[in-house]
């Protein structure tokens, strides 16, 4: 948990015209660590997630990866430095097979090639000739996985990768995110399904109105019902 970082987000702000959405979110993700941000509807995680990637240009703070400054470089070059953002929608090619999307992210020097994808997500080899368009909702979420870890994360994004599957598919998926953990790969997850957040994290982050006004390790979350009800509205029994 403790040890290097990273990631370093520093004092991170950033607009959409006039909307001043990120107002200083400061973070850190250390290696092989699990870290969750968590937060309402329109908190700015998205947005957060995105400024990392580079899919947004932060209009102050630093984003440190690695060590070096990445803040507004083009979303390309980040993803270059092992930064890999799989977004809400997924961005599955449906016209493309499974193995050619998986294939669209291969790199010679990743450690995860397509066998390795096909052990972590059978069903994903079951299904290589079938177009993107065919797989149900948690395959597409399984497919942009992997093909996320084709192109060699050193630190793997996830935004809501169960949202809207059934429990039996979230359990799937929850496995295979521990197995990715385990493997060293860290993991900044944004998700609105606390039971899979608690599962998985070592540490979380509550944004709220695009500051940060939590942070707490995941034994002291869990237990801290007073911090689930005030800042996300919810009671975990
Ligand atoms: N492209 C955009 N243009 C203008 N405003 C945006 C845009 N994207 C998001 N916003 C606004 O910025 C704020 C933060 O949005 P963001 O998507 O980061 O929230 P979020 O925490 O991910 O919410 P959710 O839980 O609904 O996914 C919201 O008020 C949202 O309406
Ligand atoms: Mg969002």
């Amino acid at each position: 948990m403790s040890g290097a970082n990273i990631l370093e987000v520093e004092a991170l702000h950033a607009h959409y015209g006039k909307s001043h959405v990120l107002q200083g979110v400061s973070i850190t993700v250390g290696e092989a660590e699990l870290v969750t941000l968590l937060g309402r509807n329109g908190a700015g995680k998205s947005t957060t997630l995105k400024s990392i990637a580079g899919a947004v240009v932060p209009t102050g703070g630093r984003v440190r990866f690695q060590g070096a400054d990445v803040a507004g470089l083009p979303p390309h070059s980040i993803a270059k430095r092992g930064v890999c953002l799989v977004p809400e929608h997924r961005g599955i090619f449906k016209l493309l097979t499974v193995e050619e999307n998986l294939l669209l992210g291969q790199r010679r020097d990743s450690p995860w090639q397509l066998d390795d994808i096909y052990r972590i997500f059978p069903r994903l080899k079951e299904r290589r000739r079938n177009g993107g368009g065919q797989l149900s909702g948690g395959e597409q979420q399984m497919l942009a996985i992997g093909r996320a870890l084709m192109n060699h994360p050193r630190l793997l994004i996830l935004d809501e990768p169960v949202e809207g599957l059934a429990p039996v598919i979230v359990e799937e998926i929850v496995a295979q995110l521990k197995t990715i953990k385990a493997a060293g790969v860290a993991i900044l997850l944004v998700e609105q399904n606390l039971e899979v957040c608690v599962q998985l994290a070592d540490r979380h982050y509550i944004v709220e109105q695009g500051v940060i006004v939590h942070e707490a390790g995941n034994a002291t979350f869990m237990a801290d019902h007073d911090v689930k009800d005030r800042y996300l509205g919810v009671g975990l029994a």
